[in-house]
């Protein structure tokens, strides 16, 4: 597989062209953002292990029937993927009350729901993400009702699956975003990164925050939190 020009530069990842029209490489940076990138910072060895953790976990949704990007890891920072058209929906579970949503409608952080919730932000930096509902995206055309469909069962199932597994590394699933896209054939597939920056995680015992909040929130030891979670998920595979 050869690497080709640069396509794109996000805020975590960068992407590049292949010699297959299909496929194209991933490359996670160590640069962290908060707050529509008005708080810039890096945290250190952040890039790989978001690399190895997406990959991971992706690997573990494939195996519940969950079609997703992922296709090989390259090396510590590098991943083949599905080349997709991104949907531009970050899509929103949370099982426990915290961030934007604790903010928005003036509750404590910690509120265990009985279901989880569902939420939609329009991914449009120039807007600042704006929340909106299906119909909305069905107005402005962002997706169709079927793909809206199988992305909301799609995420559900995702957290499901993640729900279990974090539990048993000892790891409170509070919250987490995804991104879908569009294969060729218009299959929707799960995309993008799954990893302490897209999503919040509490120990189970102490709730102490071992997720991006932490450098959101200048609550230090980002680095030591990104490599415990490295710790609970591989165990002694690493
Ligand atoms: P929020 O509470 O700030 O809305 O965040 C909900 C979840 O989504 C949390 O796990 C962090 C993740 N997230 C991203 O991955 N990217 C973003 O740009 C934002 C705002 C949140
Ligand atoms: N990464 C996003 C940004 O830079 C926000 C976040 O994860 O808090 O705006």
């Amino acid at each position: 597989m050869e690497k080709r020009e640069q396509l794109y530069e996000g805020k975590a990842k960068k992407v590049y062209a292949t010699d297959d029209p299909n496929l194209v490489i991933v490359s996670y940076k160590d640069d962290a953002t908060a707050f529509d990138g008005t708080k810039r910072g890096t945290i250190m060895g952040k890039g790989a292990i978001n690399n190895r953790m997406s990959n991971f976990l992706m690997k573990k949704l494939a195996d519940a029937g969950i079609p997703t990007h992922f296709v090989e890891e390259l090396n510590d920072r590098e991943t083949l993927v599905k080349k997709v058209q991104i949907v531009p929906l970050e899509v929103i579970i949370r099982n426990v009350s915290a961030g934007s949503f604790a903010k928005r409608y003036g509750v404590e952080e910690g509120i265990v729901f009985d279901e989880p919730t569902f939420e939609f932000s329009y991914k449009n930096d120039d807007l600042h993400d704006p929340l909106l509902n299906t119909s909305h995206a069905l107005a402005l055309k962002l997706a169709t009702k079927e793909e809206i469909a199988a992305i909301k069962s799609m995420a559900l199932k995702v957290n499901d699956v993640l729900k279990a597994f974090f539990a048993e590394c000892g790891v409170r699933l509070i919250d987490f975003k995804l991104e879908f896209g569009r294969l060729p054939d218009g299959t929707i597939v799960l995309a993008d990164e799954i990893s302490p920056d897209t999503c919040r995680f509490w120990d189970a015992k102490t709730n102490e925050k071992l997720d991006k909040d932490r450098f959101r929130r200048d609550l230090g030891n980002v680095e030591e939190a990104y490599q415990e979670m490295m710790r609970r998920v591989f165990g002694g595979q690493q």
